[in-house]
């Protein structure tokens, strides 16, 4: 039998096997998808029920039910400790740009490597033509969907347990800062270089090595021997913009007053690494 012949039995077969056994799409489809979608719709009206029963709003905050709470803490806008976290489902492509570093390599991590992967999905059906379905005769599809499984499932792990390095990594650099500039006996000062190191400074500001230069914010390793002064400091982190007109770096004034303060101690304790 030649192949054009084998496959119009092959389709004549198929036509009569749906003459016998297939349904018609009204009303059996029809029923079929309504009723699933019923059920869909029932189960979010349930647990939507559940969380807003189960969970109680307790003068400003709330009592999470068993579905989590009403409301979560407000967002602080004066944060800059705050470190940004994606959903869990999204936690693989999180670890992804981790692998690819921004700027050389971070657009084929995050868009290309998944379209290629997305128009390989949408090319399968016109790449695997056979008839065979059985999972054990398709190796090269299974392999592959399996590796992209084991492969995501990886790095959503990766993504979920990886340590957000900055603040703590710079903290750790503090006792280092102290000898070089020679401000380890003056605790506030300490304790300025420790709010350094975890409020963000270093996103914008190199001092004695660590952290990046950004938006032309000058290096803070010797701003002690400027002669400022600690009140002019606190001004500037108040409103750094008052203070340098046209200045981009933020207002620090939600740190408060004591704060500001041992910031302001440490940078003019800051007189440049010796
Ligand atoms: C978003 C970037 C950015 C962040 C974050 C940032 N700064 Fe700045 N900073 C700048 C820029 C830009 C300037 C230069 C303009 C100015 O002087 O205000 C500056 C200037 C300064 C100066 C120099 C003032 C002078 O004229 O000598 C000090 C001191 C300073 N910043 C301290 C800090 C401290 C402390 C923090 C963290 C609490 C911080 N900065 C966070 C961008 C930033």
């Amino acid at each position: 039998m030649s192949s054009l012949e084998k496959n119009r039995a092959d389709h004549k077969r198929y036509k009569e096997d749906v003459k016998r056994e297939g349904k018609p799409f009204f009303p059996y489809a029809l029923f079929h998808d309504s009723f699933m979608q019923v059920v869909v719709v029932a189960v979010i009206i349930g647990l939507a029920t559940i969380w807003k029963w189960t969970a109680e709003d307790v003068g400003g905050g709330t009592n999470p039910g068993l579905l989590g709470s009403l409301y979560e803490e407000k967002a602080d806008p004066g944060s800059t400790s705050f470190v940004p976290r994606p959903d869990w489902y999204y936690y693989f492509l999180f670890y992804l740009l981790r692998i690819f570093k921004w700027p050389d390599s971070v657009i084929l991590g995050t868009v290309g490597i998944p379209t290629i992967l997305l128009m390989l999905l949408l090319a399968l059906p016109f790449i695997d033509r056979r008839r065979e379905r059985h999972p054990l005769r398709r190796p090269v599809a299974m392999i592959a969907g399996i590796l992209v499984i084991v492969a995501m499932g990886t790095l959503t792990w990766k993504g979920a347990t990886a340590k957000e390095a900055v603040a703590s990594e710079s903290a750790s650099a503090v006792p280092t800062w102290a000898a070089k500039q020679g401000f380890a006996n003056d605790p506030v000062a300490m304790a300025g270089a420790t709010l350094f190191a975890q409020s963000g400074c270093l996103t914008c500001h190199v001092y004695t090595g660590s952290g990046g230069a950004n938006l032309g914010a000058p290096e803070l390793t010797a701003e002690g021997s400027k002669g400022l002064g600690i009140d002019w400091q606190i001004k500037h982190l108040e409103c750094p913009s008052c203070v340098t007109p046209g200045s981009p770096m933020p207002a620090f004034k939600a740190l408060g007053a004591d704060n500001l303060k041992k910031l302001a101690t440490f940078l003019e304790a800051s007189k440049g690494a010796k």
